[in-house]
């Protein structure tokens, strides 16, 4: 069995995408979310979907030996961000190589970096009056948004999206792709 933990700040679409997906996989085993957000709708999702959901104080996230000695307690195969807005330990990085996966919703290199995340992205993208962006699915290293890109997929942006709608779009692209990398990348 592969065990997987999700660590989520915010609504927690995706986290839920995931679980949904990976629900009858009899290899792939979601043991739990790990939240730095007392309030985040992840944690109602999560009850929703009757999945642990652990709420840490960022100082405890920040610190290497508390987050490793959850992670390896519990015989954590794979850590998946999906929207968490605090860096990962080094200790963890080292501990976890190539098995610490994001998903940033813009393409990088582009709009990556402290301070761009969810509808900042979005709204930056807009006023640049890009033409397409998309979701870039990479690797987790000690810097935000700079390991090595495992998968990216376009959307095109008109004339009349503004950041929500984008933010639409590219959720759509999120929830269609993350799941299956991820499953791709356990059984590559
Ligand atoms: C997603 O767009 C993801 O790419 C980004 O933050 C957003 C999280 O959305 N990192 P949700 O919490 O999964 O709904």
């Amino acid at each position: 069995m592969i065990n997987i933990a999700i660590l989520a700040s915010g609504s927690g679409s995706n986290a839920e995408r995931i679980i949904t997906y990976f629900k009858n996989n009899k290899n792939i085993n979601i043991s739990f979310i790990i939240t730095n957000k007392e309030d985040a709708y992840v944690r109602k999702r999560a009850e929703l979907l009757q999945i642990p959901c652990l709420f840490f104080s960022n100082k405890q996230l920040k610190s290497n030996h508390f987050l490793l000695s959850v992670l390896q307690e519990n015989h954590i195969d794979w850590i998946i961000l999906a929207g968490y807005l605090l860096l990962i330990p080094p200790e963890i990085i080292q501990a976890y190589t190539n098995k610490i996966v994001n998903i940033h919703p813009a393409l990088l290199p582009n709009y990556g970096g402290q301070g761009l995340y969810g509808m900042n992205v979005h709204k930056a993208v807009i006023s640049n009056k890009e033409t397409e962006s998309g979701i870039s699915i990479h690797y987790v290293n000690e810097k935000y948004d700079e390991g090595n890109i495992i998968f990216q997929a376009k959307c095109n942006i008109t004339e009349t999206d503004d950041a929500e709608s984008l933010a639409e779009k590219i959720h759509l692209l999120e929830y269609e792709y993350f799941p299956k990398v991820i499953e791709s990348l356990i059984f590559q």
